[in-house]
């Protein structure tokens, strides 16, 4: 193949990045592939840093994707704890930290996403932590423990788990939400309330609608400024989201608008340079639409897709996306894309501890968020997939099976069938 010679530079050292070195030697790729990561360790998984690694309960080891001595064996040339500086897409080379210059046939960003900062008086106190990286996990670690106070800003994704593991690990946990309710970004109303009374029956202390005004302490934080008063702390954990690391991409003039523009390809304006990942806003056949995801299943179906450009035999990025998260005992699935305003249908008993929420658009179902409930995951993403329009009334009927319910409300199959 005659794109099997090219040489690539992988800018990012995450899971998108991995996935394509990995697929590139799988299919063949025989040109030099050059993988820059600002982080210290080869590609390792994130997920667990929330819940399992900073809970003790899984080794650094296995956190990593591929050992280094995979890398070694594939002609994989990583620069750790190196960063690129600049782009030169004329001259079709990067420049590293130090001015080293490496060139390129084809690039691929894969530069992950950036924290978001609280920008309060006394945000750079010790003691305040974010959570992204393995070296922020370990600092965190070191935090947690039974009797600390610990209080935790944002109930998102990080927000919640972190609290979940802090929590079990003794901690008295406090959660600041912005928002009236958490997971407001992905979750629907009675999701999020089922998931606050988790929270609040395992002893985490969820607040909403609560804005932090600063942080106070003298060698350290010691208290949490609230609109309700000061709340005492020990440690702070902030995860209030994260914004696309596009400053590369646009620095040297690519498209960019809440994450590198790409087409179902994942590639860029410049034929030359894709782009895979959290950074990236990629059109998804499966959607119809170009979406920028945080999720490992984003990371991977982008690192395939690029790899399939560059080995020459191009595969469109076309998947019903899915997240998941563990929080205490619960395992929440999510799959598909909802809009806030999309209705909602439940399935099942929430005080089971065993239900799905199944969320509709214009009678179309959009997607679907299952606690512990992997069969209405499941079929929930396979409804999602086949463009289901399920009668609500029978969504929401136990008795009657989710494989008989691809067909629309009015009985018409849709399998497949394009948007009216
Ligand atoms: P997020 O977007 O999931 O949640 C951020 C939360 O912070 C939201 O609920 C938001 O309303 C709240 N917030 C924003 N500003 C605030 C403020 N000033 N005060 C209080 N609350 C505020 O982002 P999160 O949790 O930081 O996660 C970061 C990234 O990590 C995301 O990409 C997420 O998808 C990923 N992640 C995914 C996990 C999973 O899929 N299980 C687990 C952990 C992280």
């Amino acid at each position: 193949m005659a794109a099997s010679g090219d040489s690539v530079l992988v800018v990012g050292g995450g899971q998108a990045a991995a996935q394509l070195v990995v697929s590139l030697r799988l299919g063949g790729h025989e040109g030099r592939i050059t993988l820059v990561g600002d982080e210290d360790e080869p590609p390792y998984q994130r997920p667990p840093l929330s819940k399992q690694y900073l809970a003790g309960e899984l080794g650094r080891e296995r956190l990593l994707l591929r050992k280094a001595a995979y890398y070694e064996s594939r002609d994989v040339e990583l620069r750790l704890g190196r960063r690129v500086l600049s782009i030169d897409r004329a001259g079709h080379c990067a420049v590293l930290d130090g001015g080293e210059q490496l060139g390129y046939d084809r690039l691929v960003l894969a530069t992950g996403s950036i924290l978001r900062r609280l920008d309060v008086p006394g945000a750079d106190l010790p003691g305040i932590h974010y959570l992204r990286s393995l070296a922020d996990a370990d600092r965190l670690q070191e935090e947690l423990g039974a009797g600390r106070r610990v209080v935790v800003v944002g109930g998102g994704y990080i927000g919640l788990e972190v609290a979940a593991t802090a929590a079990k690990a003794g901690a008295d946990v406090a959660v600041l939400e912005a928002e009236e309710r958490v997971m407001s970004r992905v979750l629907s109303a009675p999701l999020a309330e089922w998931l606050t009374d988790l929270h609040r029956q395992s002893g985490v202390h969820v607040r909403v609608g609560e804005q932090v005004r600063g942080f106070t302490g003298q060698e350290r934080v010691e208290a949490v400024e609230t609109g309700n008063g000061p709340l005492p702390a020990d440690a702070v954990l902030v995860g209030i989201g994260v914004l696309p690391a596009a400053d590369l991409a646009r620095e040297c003039g690519l498209g960019e608008n809440d994450g590198i523009l790409t087409d179902e390809y994942c590639r860029t304006e410049d034929e030359s340079v894709l782009a895979a990942g959290d950074c990236a806003r990629t059109i998804n056949t499966a959607l119809g639409a170009a979406v920028r995801l945080e999720s490992v299943q984003n990371a991977v179906d982008h690192g395939q897709v690029a790899a399939s450009v560059i080995l020459g035999d191009p595969r469109p990025y076309s998947s019903i996306p899915w997240f998941w998260s563990d929080q205490f005992h619960v395992k929440l699935q999510i799959a598909g894309l909802a809009r806030p305003e999309d209705e909602t249908v439940l399935r099942g008993d929430p005080s089971a501890g065993a239900f799905a929420a199944f969320r509709l658009r214009e009678g179309r179902l959009t997607a679907v968020e299952a606690v512990s409930s992997p069969r209405d995951f499941m079929m929930g993403k396979k409804l999602i997939a086949a463009r289901a329009a399920p009668d609500p009334a029978r969504l929401m009927d136990e008795s009657v099976a989710l494989t008989d319910l691809i067909q629309s409300r009015h009985g018409i199959p849709t399998l497949h069938g394009p948007d009216p």
